[in-house]
């Protein structure tokens, strides 16, 4: 039997590849990985809490009342805050930044994450996925500040996600390839299964809610349009992560656009599409808004949607030649 590698294998021994890596960065992952094996474990009781869900339901002190979102958030954030390597953090969940204090307080990383995305999925036992940013911090002697965490996508030292499936992977970049690891829950490791990811220069699935094509723009009913012509499969969970994981697999294009209701789409830039789009591009794809590449936006606000394509980059090439 070939051995398996597991991600701690992997990130010591990328470690070793930079002489000044003090192994901060690979702490702060087995943080985040840490966190990502809880929300596993309690993704996967979600059946059985909803079997028994009226007491639950009705207990007004409940923690079984929580919803998965926010319970995954005070997971990640707990993780993050025990490892000590994460100063602040910016989470979908929190208007304002989480700073962490006590050993934590002159950590090198920010982390920005939506820690339970697709969650309107959870309850029909439909994919959902966590997505987290990593930047490093340019001074840890002066406190830590909401504007830090407004900085471009190509500036991030690491991005990925964790995918709820029907096995659970974690796929992170570096900004030296893709990797992905599927979770082995016989012995509670995540594995590497997907070396050096690539996504097709050129797809034939298109990810959109159709139901709001009346409300986008006439270049996105365009493009829709011509991928029908095409014959495309169209393929739309609504949940970000699994869409784009089964994209980045087998080629194509997910979009959220600009519609009436959301002018600027509904995606947030630096959790969802930045680190997405860093993934995307490090897989040899290519992510924007429509006219700009996403990484080189620079956002002015924590929470800021932006209008998203990502995917093969033909694809996402053919999708701005629309708009
Ligand atoms: P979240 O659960 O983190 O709020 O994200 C939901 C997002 C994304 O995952 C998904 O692709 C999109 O919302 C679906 O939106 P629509 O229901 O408008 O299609
Ligand atoms: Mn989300
Ligand atoms: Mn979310």
């Amino acid at each position: 039997m070939a051995t398996l590698k597991t991600l701690n294998e992997f990130i010591i021994e990328k470690q070793s590849e930079h002489h000044n890596a003090t192994g901060e960065f690979s702490r702060l992952f087995g943080d985040i990985t840490i966190a990502a094996k809880i929300i596993n474990r309690e993704v996967n009781k979600a059946g059985l809490v909803d079997i028994t869900g009226a007491y639950g339901t009705e207990n007004v002190q409940g923690e079984a009342q929580q919803k998965l979102d926010v319970y995954a958030n005070e997971i990640f954030i707990g993780a993050l805050r025990n490892g000590g390597e994460c100063a602040a953090i910016a989470s979908e969940e929190d208007e304002d930044i989480v700073i962490l204090d006590g050993p934590s307080a002159n950590s090198k990383y920010l982390v920005a994450m939506d820690p339970l995305d697709g969650s309107s999925n959870i309850d029909v036992n439909v994919s959902i996925g966590t997505i987290f940013s990593i930047f490093k911090r340019k001074d840890t002697s002066v406190p830590v500040t909401r504007d830090e965490f407004l900085r471009k996508g190509i500036e991030q030292v690491a991005a990925g996600y964790v995918i709820y499936g029907s096995s659970t992977m974690l796929v992170y970049t570096t900004g030296s390839g893709v990797n992905g690891f599927t979770l082995d829950p016989s012995i509670g490791e995540f594995c590497l299964s997907h070396p050096d990811m690539k996504i097709k220069e050129d797809g034939k699935i298109y990810s959109i809610n159709e139901g709001n094509i009346n409300i986008s723009t006439k270049g996105v009913k365009e493009y829709v349009q011509d991928c029908q012509e095409q014959l495309f499969s169209a393929r739309y969970i609504g949940s970000l992560v699994a869409d784009f994981h089964r994209n980045l697999l087998k080629g194509g294009i997910y979009i959220y656009p600009a519609t009436e209701k959301a002018p600027n789409g509904k995606l947030r830039l630096l959790y969802e599409c930045s680190p997405l789009a860093m993934l995307a591009e490090q897989a040899g794809g290519k992510a924007s808004d429509g006219k700009n590449r996403i990484m080189e936006i620079d956002p002015t606000e924590l929470h800021q949607r932006v209008p998203y394509y990502v995917g093969s980059t033909k694809m996402v090439e053919k999708a701005e030649s629309y708009l």
